[in-house]
């Protein structure tokens, strides 16, 4: 029997994570925890759940909580004082948010200000499954990554064998974000009349993501990268598409690079190098899946890789769930399966 709890379970990943749970083979109990609707059935709000979860929102402290696993799907605040008495209890958790991704107390401050980082800097785990999954098995917390930084990371890292030949201070990338990337608040920018037939670029100088990003990379390539980030939102629900370029004046067999690197990866799809065939947002919206492309462009000394996610998934609950899998010993894609919608 394994119970599983998730804390903002009323947001779009929390309620992600429920749907991934229901159909999880290996979970036979769900706890869905929301401070708003505390005592409303969960069918009633989630209505999708309908005749999959029959139980009641509840709002509880974290360490009170029986459970054999918790996920914190909400933004930094008071929960984070609980975990450590939550993993003394032998419970282990993955956090969904920003704070505890850069494993530097002083940087995380920075970027997330107003809790305590220190008691939990030495053991958090970065969950991203393609780079650190014998850590990931290992651990008892874990920072799982971020919608954006997820797509890019995993666009970048097969090429981390070629940094002497790459121009490394200059790597520039977009990325098309779905509306649900900002979560379930209302907002002026993201109202239905601002956003309706609209492709709206944000904080285009910097982005919390861009250190993630740089930090993990340069942990890869061993080196310092320099990532310029604009990121935008789209007038749909869910899924991210990164364009990224880098420029180098020496070409080498990037399928090669891609393959080598994640081959043998279930959730990574390379679909190769031939500009007829570019990955999109309708084929990875309802996956798990990273779908990626990477190209030449010789008269520009370019290399042009597309990377397509569903954020709520491969960039937020099914990653989560992957570092589940692997945490509690189970095959890494269980509850992951599905494949995407066509048309
Ligand atoms: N949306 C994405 O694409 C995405 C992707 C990757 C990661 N993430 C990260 O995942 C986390 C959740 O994102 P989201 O998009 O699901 O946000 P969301 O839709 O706003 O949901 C967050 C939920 O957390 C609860 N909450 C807020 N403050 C809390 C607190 N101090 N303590 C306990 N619960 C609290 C709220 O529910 P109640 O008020 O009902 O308790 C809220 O519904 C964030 O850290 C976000 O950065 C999001």
């Amino acid at each position: 029997m394994t119970s599983v709890a998730v804390v903002g379970a009323s947001g779009y990943i929390g309620s992600e994570l429920l749907r991934i749970l229901v159909n999880h083979p290996k979970i036979d109990k769900i706890i869905a925890l929301s401070r708003s609707l505390a005592g409303k059935k969960v069918s009633s709000y989630l209505t999708h759940l309908r005749g999959f979860l029959d139980v009641e929102f509840i709002n509880t402290d974290l360490e009170k909580l029986d459970a054999d696993f918790v996920y914190v799907a909400a933004p930094p605040g008071e929960w984070i004082n609980s975990i450590p008495a939550v993993l003394d209890k032998g419970i282990r958790v993955v956090s969904m948010g920003g704070k505890f991704r850069i494993k530097d107390p002083l940087i995380d401050s920075k970027i997330y200000p107003g809790f305590d980082n220190t008691r939990l800097m030495d053991e958090v785990v970065y969950g991203l499954p393609e780079l650190y999954r014998e850590q990931i098995s290992k651990a008892r917390f874990i920072a799982n990554p971020g919608c954006y930084t997820t797509s890019i990371i995993l666009a970048l890292a097969p090429l981390s064998s070629q940094s002497k030949i790459l121009d490394l201070d200059k790597i520039v990338v977009s990325s098309v974000s779905g509306s649900s990337g900002a979560g379930a608040g209302p907002s002026r920018f993201l109202h239905h009349p601002e956003m309706s037939s609209n492709l709206r670029p944000y904080k285009v100088l910097e982005h919390r993501h861009t250190p993630e990003m740089e930090h993990i990379l340069g942990r890869e390539y061993k080196t310092n990268l320099n990532i310029s980030f604009t990121p935008s939102v789209g007038n749909y629900s869910r899924g991210i598409l990164s364009y990224v370029n880098l420029f180098t004046s020496h070409e080498f067999d990037l399928a090669q690079a891609f393959t080598e690197y994640h081959g043998g990866e279930f959730f990574i799809r390379f679909i190769g190098s031939d500009e007829k065939t570019t990955p999109n947002i309708k084929d990875v919206v309802n996956t798990n899946f990273c779908d990626l492309g990477a190209y030449y462009d010789g008269t520009r000394k370019r290399i042009f890789i597309l990377s397509a996610t569903d954020n709520l998934i491969k960039g937020g609950s099914g990653t989560a769930v992957q570092n589940m899998n692997l945490m509690l010993g189970f095959d890494e894609s269980l509850g992951l399966e599905s494949v995407g919608l066509s048309p």
